[in-house]
């Protein structure tokens, strides 16, 4: 029998799965809008002079064929073992780490801690990661991650500069240190004009130099003890800096105990894959007299205002948006979940642990080194923990060919040497392995470390001078049972503690907080992708080669760009990168003078901090009253800065959540006097299929693939921000030493955070075209739907001509604080009680709320958010009308936790309404675990490691 078919496509993703309103519930808001279809508010919101011609125009694909096309390209990367070292080795993840912290949803779908109440697990296994980078460096204070080792090494010479008392303008660089981040100092120092000597460590003169960084492990291996190179440095008035390697630093020496003043390095061997060059959470520590100075965030003990130990972010939390151009680095995103990652490492293994791992890597490094020398190798290195450097004359290309055929990369270095790099993954069979390469036959013994019987003394490869006389992770937290069921339900605790995407839609304008599904998420953690080293032959990466290149091609075509590089592994890394490729630019014109950027004053913290570590100067261009870009004062500003003009920052639509229609004029000026526009990316959800940078007059972008393209915040990282360039831009993208291009690199690898990039290719490639450009209607559509059903309730402080706001809006809460005395804090903080992440805050506006919904959230969803603001602007009221008392009502005493609940109740509203606010689940309620934070006394009385053990009875219990 005949019969007709639904005519419904169960394997949509773009409509089923990614898009949150259904058909039905987008019709009942368009309604609520007053617009008869999606294309009729799409074309009273973004100017017809902007819109793209052409469709995106490729195939949706379903996540079932997603997954098998990923599974053919993984395995066009080859999974080898690479002993290639130079900053990234093989590592263990252990298995609950992966699936309960890695995989979990609730710690990747976090966001940066800037709400600590709803963000306290989080912030306390950055702590524990603090605590771990300080006691492993011997330094008092640790921050909660940077970007990469070789950005990390950049920050710490122009945080020396900072801090140091000499004057002079050069910086010393150990020849030993990893190729790449001498490179990524260089890059760096350049525009600031900091003259970089690279030399041995004996060629050091400290009173030439601000500032020096030696590394150990050097990068051939070799361990040296820098005490009197910091002495001197110290006698100079200048600053002492060395990037090591926290295993290695379980036996060796510590950077505190040979006077280092800061300790820089990558954390990617405990526990987090190599992943092609990243992401991992490069660390920072230093001497507490510095702390003020130290880039990115740092987490510190407070209290709550029931007197509660509380976590927050402290210090200079939003500098950018403060200081901007005088901020002391650009870092905004950094790597959240993979210091997460490392920190549950040394939970999992305690200082025990860790020290076995190490032990047993130098005892088979150890071997090896034997093996060869036996063997008449010439090996260099005489002092080492897990690399040794081998002298093989003209045999380099046979050896490592033979190794390549037994399973293993080595290094190359120079034409006649051979690295070493022995990890976690190590065992006698792998020693076998590589003595075969070079053509000896012998058997290596096995590693018996850990056989509790065993009484022989151990072979030390370095001298007793740098052993590790202190102690390191004496903190309880590292001495927990470490059985699986009490990991696990201490990984639990903390996820639940905090509140995710996995619980509720988190609105923050300007951060599009988006689903990231499941399918994109799965790819990441596969071997063939995983295990990758970022210096492997490259014929050993197709499958990376041909992902990149098909990524960058889509993204071309989404934004109408020519080139793209997928070096920045940030937003503000990306912006650092586009204003040098401008500057390149410039100079390869012969137009050196050319230094000026324009930034509006609405722009993100982080554009004025990026111009100036560009070199250039930030002149701040004015706002007009609806919020756009003072057409005036820009054309004013270009016309002074004239031939000195190298750019302009815009954010488009702009941060005001709207789509200025003199876009293409302000592109227009800014070209007219010979500059370049940037024109930062951030919001590209509201463009994409509808609106190209490129088509719009703008030469250079940085896309956050960590927002419009579902890469997770991972509270607070990873992230990747790629630039799209024009033409004439693509010859000045950052190079790489291992890779090619003229220009120096911004970060330690060719493609950043290489390993997530096939979330946002799974995410293009299964929305297609016409689902991508659809999922930026909804998102404006969502965004439009609260701004219209808040009407009367809150302001809107911005919309374009036809009264429409593009893919977030700006709550006017400022006259609030008049007539009733309620903040924005009290706001946000009263959000958390009905289960919300409050709005972006105070900015791009002091006192208002930005709210960003995203396409992702369902109508339902958006619903229960308006009913929560309906209902606080409803209290607002009861203070306005003097119907309870203005400090003592339930918006100053949010967020209400389990305590104050079941404990005295004096206050002048129910149990009920404290708790239990519209938009608040009744079963699934979340709490919040502390009450609100006191930030002045967290920053009075700063610490910023594990607080002693009666502290955590509590969580105990
Ligand atoms: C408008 C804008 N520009 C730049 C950035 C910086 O991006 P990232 O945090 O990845 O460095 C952000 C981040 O929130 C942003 O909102």
């Amino acid at each position: 029998m005949p019969y007709t078919p639904t005519g419904y496509n169960s394997y949509d993703f773009a409509n089923r799965r990614h898009i949150g309103p259904s058909p039905e519930e987008m019709a009942e808001m368009l309604e609520v809008i007053g617009v008869s279809s999606l294309d009729e508010l799409i074309d009273q919101t973004v100017p017809a002079s902007i819109r793209q011609k052409d469709a995106l125009d490729w195939e949706p694909m379903t996540e079932y064929a997603l997954l098998q096309k990923m599974r053919k390209v993984a395995g066009k990367n080859k999974v080898m073992t690479s002993l290639i070292g130079q900053g990234f080795y093989g590592t263990v993840t252990p298995p609950a780490i992966q699936r309960n912290i890695l995989e979990n949803p609730a710690w990747y779908t976090a966001y940066t801690p800037y709400q600590p109440e709803i963000a306290q697990g989080r912030l306390e296994a950055l702590l524990n990661f603090q605590t771990m980078v300080a006691d492993l460096t011997g330094l008092e204070i640790a921050n909660a991650s940077l970007l990469d080792e070789a950005t990390a090494c950049a920050e710490a010479m122009t945080m020396a500069q900072r801090v140091a008392k000499s004057k002079a303008t050069a910086f010393f660089v150990d020849e030993n240190c990893h190729p790449q981040n001498i490179a990524v100092m260089q890059t760096r120092a350049a525009p600031l004009g900091i003259e970089v000597i690279v030399g041995a460590p004996e060629d050091l003169e400290a009173d030439k130099v601000f500032g020096a960084i030696f590394q150990y492990p050097g990068t051939y291996g070799h361990i040296r003890d820098f005490t009197a190179e910091m002495e001197a440095l110290h006698a100079a008035k200048a600053v002492g800096i060395v990037a090591t390697d926290l295993l290695a630093l379980t036996l060796i020496k510590e950077p505190g105990a040979m006077g280092a003043d800061i300790a820089v390095g990558s954390a990617q061997r405990f526990g987090v894959p190599m992943g092609y060059g990243g992401p991992h959470a490069a660390f920072m520590s230093c001497r507490d007299a510095f702390k003020r100075a130290m880039p990115g965030r740092i987490v510190g003990v407070s209290v709550d205002a029931l007197g509660n130990k509380a976590y927050r972010l402290s210090l200079q939390t939003r500098e950018q948006h403060i200081r901007r151009e005088k901020a002391t680095s650009n870092v905004c995103t950094a790597q959240a979940l993979l210091a997460v990652m490392a920190s549950f490492y040394a939970v999992f293994h305690g200082p025990r642990g860790l020290r076995s791992i190490a032990e047993m890597i130098h005892f088979h490094a150890g071997t090896l080194a034997k093996g060869l020398r036996e063997a008449g190798f010439n090996v260099e290195t005489e002092s080492f923990f897990d690399t040794v450097t081998v002298e093989v004359g003209p045999f380099q290309k046979a050896i490592m060919k033979s190794a390549v055929a037994e399973g293993i990369n080595l290094r190359a270095v120079g034409e006649s040497r051979i690295g070493i790099s022995v990890d976690e993954i190590v065992d006698h069979k792998l020693v076998e392995a590589v003595w075969k390469a070079f053509g000896v036959k012998a058997k290596a013994p096995q590693w018996l470390g850990t056989d509790r019987k065993l009484t022989s003394v151990l072979e030390l490869n370095f001298p007793e001078e740098m052993l590790r006389r202190s102690e390191y992770l004496t903190h309880p937290i590292f001495h927990m049972n470490r059985a699986e069921a009490e990991m696990m339900r201490y990984m639990r605790r903390l996820a639940d503690r905090d509140l995710a995407l996995d619980r509720a839609m988190i609105p923050l304008g300007s951060c599009t907080m988006k689903l990231n599904a499941a399918v994109e998420m799965m790819p990441v953690t596969w071997p063939e992708f995983g295990t990758m080293h970022p210096f492997a032959p490259r014929d050993q990466a197709k499958g990376y080669a041909k992902m990149i290149e098909d990524l960058s091609a889509k993204l071309c075509e989404i934004t109408g760009y020519d080139a793209m590089s997928m070096q920045p592994n940030s937003g503000a890394q990306g912006e650092y990168a586009g204003l040098l490729t401008i500057a390149a630019y410039h100079k390869a014109r012969g137009d050196h003078h050319r230094d000026i950027c324009l930034i509006p004053v609405s722009a993100h913290g982080t554009n004025p901090a990026s111009a100036q570590m560009a070199g250039m100067k930030v002149v701040v261009v004015k706002s007009a009253e609806n919020g756009d870009v003072d057409l005036e004062d820009f054309r004013a500003k270009a016309e002074a800065a004239g031939e000195n003009l190298a750019a302009c920052m815009i954010t488009y639509p702009s941060t005001h959540g709207v789509f200025e229609e003199t876009v293409r004029e302000v592109c227009e000026i800014t070209h007219q006097y010979g500059g370049q526009v940037y024109l930062d990316g951030a919001n590209l959800n509201a463009m994409v299929g509808l609106a190209k940078p490129g088509e719009i007059g703008s030469d250079v972008s940085h896309l956050n693939l960590h927002k419009t393209f579902c890469i997770p915040h991972g509270g607070g990282g990873p992230g990747m921000g790629p630039i799209g360039v024009k033409a004439h831009l693509a010859p000045y993208l950052p190079g790489h030493p291992e890779a090619e291009g003229a220009e120096g690199p911004v970060s330690a690898v060719p493609y950043g955070s290489a390993s997530i990039l096939p979330i946002s290719w799974a995410y293009v490639l299964m929305m297609g075209g016409a689902g991508l450009t659809q999922a930026t209607k909804v998102a404006i559509l969502n965004a439009n739907y609260i701004a219209a059903r808040l009407a009367g309730a809150y302001d809107v402080l911005f919309k374009g001509g036809n009264g429409r706001v593009a893919h977030e809006c700006i709550l006017d809460t400022r006259p609030f604080a008049e007539s009733a005395g309620i903040t924005v804090d009290d706001i946000a903080k009263r959000l958390m009680d009905s289960g919300f992440h409050a709005p972006t805050m105070s900015w791009p506006v002091a006192g208002t709320l930005m709210v960003e919904p995203t396409e992702s959230e369902t109508k339902a969803e958006l619903d229960r958010f308006i009913e929560a603001m309906l209902s606080i602007r409803a209290e607002i009221a009861d203070v306005e009308e003097g119907r309870i008392d203005p400090l003592n009502n339930p918006l100053k005493h949010a967020p209400h936790t389990v305590a104050s609940l079941v404990g005295e109740w004096d206050r002048p509203y129910s149990r009920e309404q404290g708790c239990f606010p519209p938009g608040a689940f009744r079963v699934d309620k979340y709490w919040p675990p502390v009450a609100r934070v006191d930030n002045v006394f967290g920053d009075r009385n700063l610490v910023c490691t594990c607080p002693p053990l009666e502290d955590y009875l509590d969580a105990a219990e």
